[in-house]
């Protein structure tokens, strides 16, 4: 094998067999190509206008960047383990296009500071994907939302039943999860969307480079402050891990959900075929299995997070080969999540209440207790402990009759609170119940309408000239 082009100068023989083996990432970080393209543009096309090199040679460069854009785009580009990276094989293909020019193109540049660009780079378009979907499925959320703003269900705590609640509301909840998902994100790209370009190795050059001219030719706010942090800093790819790990485990709570509510003793949802899957044995079944598979993939998402920040933990200053680990997790869970999103909002478009199950829930485990009592309150005065403690002994007396407390008799209410009056049974309905919860985020239907309103105002509705859900965005062009 012979020394290697890019540092043969040093290197008399091959590397090993395994050597290369263990030390190529091409297989992995030529998803960076695009990037990897524009980033030596921006680089070179700065080095002509500040004189160092020629017009020429910028010209010969660009012209060869865009066949090898071609040709990878076409799938004719030959990768090679050989040259290691994405890095090298664009550039050992550059010279073969335009010969010496390609050896300037690596001026006042190292890999280090290249593949931090390329990957801020890739990392920002990944999110300027994932969120606006992230924003779809608060619009079918919402939908659904808004069609069942009436339809009541049992809420529940520690999964026993609690209170009604309505099937609208239940779905708002995680309209404000997915938003506050979708703020983690857009933080993570402002703060990432600085320019590493031109920190080179790691101590910046002695080349009358200009980085505010790259930083906004790659639609970055700024170039970056300190040219080690430049290079060593992975904490843009662990915030948005962290980020999508928070929102893969928002996905698996409501699949699950989903799953609670497919299953027979529930069924408060139907899901269509499209999102569901028959038995090879038992024709009866019809299994959730996209929300399983939504409610699994956190794993993978969390443990991207854990791969990365154990990469990245306790590595001195500045770069290290260790780091060349960090993409897979970052691809891992960016194409995880894109599906997981895609499939969740697909089933919420699909999905179907079934009122009539959901009602027949409500009949059992006394979910107006809290009505019963809250009466004794308003009406008779009574201290709200004390009021606990009437209610408390009323559902024992309804248990013991086995009837719910709408058709529980009133002499044996009295025999508990002589006080109780006819009036009670007005808000024993699990539709009284909702109804009468009309404080600010409260499950009363028409609160659910409003806060289903403002959710359109506040998550969806794109501010003049700008797409949804990019507001004051830099970089997203080209
Ligand atoms: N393939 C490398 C990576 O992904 C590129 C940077 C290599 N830098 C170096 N000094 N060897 O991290």
């Amino acid at each position: 094998m012979s020394a290697n082009e890019m540092w043969g100068g040093r290197f008399a023989a091959g590397p090993s067999a395994i050597m290369q083996e263990i030390n190529a990432s091409i297989d992995v970080d030529r998803r960076f190509a695009a990037q990897d393209i524009r980033g030596s543009k921006a680089h070179s096309d700065m080095l002509a206008a500040q004189g160092i090199i020629s017009d020429g040679d910028r010209d010969a460069i660009h012209g060869g960047l865009e066949r090898i854009a071609r040709e990878i785009e076409d799938g004719h580009f030959d990768f090679k383990a050989e040259l290691e990276d994405i890095h090298m094989n664009v550039e050992a293909r550059l010279k073969e296009l335009i010969g010496e020019p390609a050896g300037r193109l690596h001026t006042a540049r190292s890999r280090n500071d290249q593949v931090v660009t390329d990957f801020r780079l890739w990392l920002r378009g990944a999110i300027d994907e994932l969120e606006p979907a992230m924003a779809d499925l608060q619009r079918a959320l919402i939908d659904k939302a808004e069609a069942h703003a009436d339809v009541l269900m049992p809420g529940y705590t520690h999964l026993q039943t609690a209170q009604p609640v309505t099937f609208g509301h239940h779905l708002m909840a995680y309209v404000e999860m997915v938003g506050r998902d979708r703020g983690r994100v857009r933080d993570c790209r402002a703060r990432l969307n600085e320019c590493p370009l031109g920190a080179a190795a790691l101590a910046g050059t002695s080349f009358p480079i200009d980085r505010h001219r790259t930083a906004e030719a790659l639609g970055f706010d700024r170039p970056t402050e300190n040219s080690m942090d430049s290079v060593a800093a992975r904490d843009f790819a662990l915030e948005f891990l962290a980020a999508a790990s928070i929102h893969a485990v928002h996905l698996s709570r409501l699949a699950e959900e989903i799953v609670i509510w497919m299953s027979e003793p529930f069924g408060f949802v139907a899901l269509t075929d499209a999102f569901t899957t028959g038995s090879s044995i038992m024709p009866q079944k019809k299994n959730p299995d996209a929300a399983e598979l939504v409610r699994a993939k956190p794993g993978r998402v969390l443990g991207a997070f854990m791969t990365l920040a154990t990469v990245m933990k306790g590595l001195p200053m500045t770069y290290g080969k260790d780091m060349q680990e960090d993409k897979e997790p970052v691809f891992e869970a960016a194409d995880t999540l894109a599906l997981a999103v895609a499939a969740m909002t697909g089933m919420v478009d699909d999905m179907t209440p079934r009122p009539e199950n959901m009602r027949r829930a409500l009949e059992k485990g006394f979910p107006t207790a809290t009505d019963l009592a809250d009466w004794c309150v308003r009406v008779l005065g009574l201290p709200f402990r004390d009021a606990h403690h009437v209610t408390g002994a009323i559902v024992r007396a309804a248990e013991e009759r086995g009837c719910d407390l709408a058709a529980l008799d009133l002499p044996t209410m009295q025999r508990v609170e002589p006080r109780i009056t006819e009036d009670i049974y007005s808000v024993l309905s699990p539709d009284a119940s909702a109804a009468s919860r009309t404080s600010h985020g409260g499950t009363a239907p028409e609160q659910v309408r409003a806060a289903a309103h403002r959710a359109r105002d506040r998550f969806l509705r794109a501010a003049p000239g700008e797409a949804r859900g990019t507001a004051s965005r830099k970089g997203d062009e080209a």
